[in-house]
């Protein structure tokens, strides 16, 4: 098999991404080095942003504003506006969700979109559980997951997806941080959820449970059915809060960020402008709701635009995508680098067994998209992938590639209209173009973050530059506007688009009996973007050697998950540290990828 990404190195953490074999690069007089990609040309008429130079003049989210129900009222809730008000329309009977996975095959219009969220609603109500309340979903990928979601919603509470690969350590630290007072979860997974150690969890809802529950447990398929499908929606603030996404940063435990109703505004307008949605597309996000992906681009921005979405449960493989693309035609496929070159690797080949005609726009997020998979795109598919710009603190899309625009293969393109993006320098001058610097962005915008759940402190952060938000990325904008990623500023992993704290992972792996020290840093990987690379120094009377890296590795899997276990260990006598004791990544980095380790005057000798 070709190795997918030959000659590509995304090197992340503040050194220099050196991205594509043929792309020229030439160096400025401050020595970063600006990619020269061959430019892809603009998509002809018929897409819904005709000039992106207009818009960007032109346009404000206010406009948008005036497209919903509730300008006039001023009381919202999103779950209406991307699921009633079609339902209520002539739109009532189209199909809203195509569901399927190996045993299951099933399609909802919006119509009984409403009528599950509804009885879910009532559920909820039922219980007592209402309006700011915390609700968490920890299933997989099923149509009762979605009914949940905006079930919970309608009535005000403050839904957070958990991804199902979680395992007990994290489902913990979430429930427990946010003090949820629901769960919806299955019997399978129920196993990882410490229930009696969480005071604040009073009810747990089970999809797919058999038999009598105990005080406290309800089978959701009974439920479900004693109550009306009718229910009076709690109608909120815009700015009411109305999901947490947790995420990890460089230290301490993942953050929950929260969004609110208000950035329904941004997740339509980037549903029509980036990810160019029309009446009868059929579109595709590949991205599981326990990532902010899978909720504003697999929930909010298709149906707010009222557009038929796919969801595929189970796992990614060549053959299950490529069958899920021709089976449903799908036209609008939203997906990321990790699978792009995956299917890159799988080969040309077994595209030719299957029909694709039908996909008309690809898009891919985050992490950087290889010049070599677009191009690659290009001869297989015969389709630009339009890269895209953004993290879960920004709740949306704020730099991206527009089908009318001229495609830079290697950049993440321009900002959306309405917003201003800019580099700038630790003191917050604006750097001119060229110069790599803090990707910051001018607050605020609709789908901004609104806090940091109980965490004042952190959320503060990325706003200690007066009138800016700092990303943590670094990059450059060159002459033409469009911006290039460099990386991360500090020490955070993104392994096939998954965010994980290096913090996280070395707390955990020190709850080994046999691990005395760690330092985790990301490796740069062909198809994954970064693997995990762990450092471990051994407590006295352990003996290093692969059976014991295996059970470390396991440890990490079964205590937090799979993602986040190091795929690489290599044991030292002594990690690299600070006088007052800190783990110095940035020289394991270094020993790592053979580069200069800089300044080693804080080191402990
Ligand atoms: C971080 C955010 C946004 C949904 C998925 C990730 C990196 C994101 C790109 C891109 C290069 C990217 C950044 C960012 N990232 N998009 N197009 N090119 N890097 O959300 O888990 O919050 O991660 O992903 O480093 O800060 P997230």
């Amino acid at each position: 098999m070709d190795s997918p990404g030959r000659n590509v190195f995304i090197l992340s953490s503040g050194f220099l991404a050196v991205i594509g074999s043929c792309s020229g690069k030439k160096r400025t007089e401050e020595g970063i080095q600006v990619k020269e990609t061959q430019p892809i040309e603009a998509i002809a008429a018929g897409n819904n942003l005709e000039s992106y130079e207009e818009a960007y003049q032109n346009f404000s989210f206010k406009d948008v504003e005036k497209e919903f129900s509730w300008y006039e009222t001023g009381k919202v809730n999103a779950a209406y506006e991307a699921i009633d008000r079609h339902a209520e329309s002539e739109r009532g009977d189209h199909i809203a969700l195509h569901y399927s996975d190996s045993d299951r095959e099933e399609k909802y219009t919006f119509r009984q979109m409403k009528e599950q969220s509804n009885r879910f609603g009532n559920v909820l109500r039922k219980i007592g559980v209402g309006k700011g309340d915390r609700v968490f979903i920890f299933m997989p990928r099923t149509p009762e997951l979605y009914f949940s979601f905006l079930g919970t919603l309608k009535v005000g509470a403050i839904v957070g997806p958990l991804f199902e690969a979680f395992m007990e350590g994290a489902v913990r630290d979430r429930l427990e941080d946010s003090e949820a007072v629901a769960l919806v979860t299955t019997p399978q997974l129920l196993s990882r959820v410490p229930v009696k150690e969480l005071p604040a969890l009073k009810h747990v809802i089970l999809v797919g449970a058999e038999g009598e529950q105990e005080e406290g447990f309800y089978s959701f398929e009974k439920e479900m059915d004693q109550v009306s499908p009718e229910l009076d929606i709690e109608w909120v603030d815009r700015e009411d809060s109305m999901i947490i996404h947790y995420t990890s940063g460089s230290t301490g435990k993942p953050k929950g960020v929260v969004h609110v109703h208000n950035a329904m505004i941004h997740h339509y307008q980037t549903g029509r402008w980036v990810l160019d949605l029309k009446e009868d597309d059929v579109y595709w996000c590949t991205a599981d709701p326990g990532w902010v992906t899978g909720t504003s681009y697999g929930i909010f921005a298709p149906w707010l635009n009222g557009v038929t979405n796919v969801i595929r449960g189970g796992r990614f493989s060549p053959e299950d995508w490529y069958g899920t693309l021709e089976k449903y035609g799908v036209t609008v496929w939203y997906s990321a680098p990790t699978a792009f070159r995956m299917l890159m690797g799988a080969g040309a080949d077994i595209v030719k067994q299957f029909d694709l005609s039908k996909v008309r726009h690809m898009l891919s997020v985050g992490e950087p998209l290889n010049p070599e998979v677009i191009r690659w795109g290009m001869e297989t598919y015969g389709k630009r992938i339009h890269d895209n710009w953004w993290m879960t603190e920004t709740g949306g899309i704020l730099i991206s590639n527009y089908p009318c625009m001229k495609m830079k293969p290697g950049s993440m393109g321009r900002p959306f209209p309405g917003i201003q993006a800019a580099i700038i320098d630790d003191e917050g001058n604006e750097l001119p173009p060229l110069r790599m610097g803090n990707l910051a962005i001018r607050t605020p915008w609709p789908s901004m973050m609104r806090k940091i759940w109980k965490n004042e402190s952190k959320y503060k952060e990325y706003f200690r530059i007066p009138g800016w938000y700092i990303s943590g990325d670094s990059a450059y904008m060159d002459e033409d506007g469009y911006f290039w990623f460099q990386g991360r500023i500090d020490d955070v992993i993104n392994t096939s688009g998954e965010r994980v704290g290096p913090f996280e992972v070395e707390s955990k792996l020190v709850e080994h009996q046999a691990v005395a020290e760690a330092g985790v840093i990301g490796k740069p990987d062909p198809v994954r973007g970064e693997i995990i690379k762990a450092f471990i120094a051994l407590r006295k009377g352990y003996e290093a050697s692969d059976e014991l890296k295996e059970e470390i590795r396991r440890f990490v899997k079964e205590g937090l998950a799979g993602h986040a276990a190091p795929r690489e260990i290599e044991f030292k006598d002594k990690l690299p540290k600070t006088r007052s004791g800190k783990i110095m990544r940035r020289v394991l980095k270094a020993w790592e990828l053979d580069l200069p380790t800089g300044d080693l005057s804080t080191m402990d000798d």
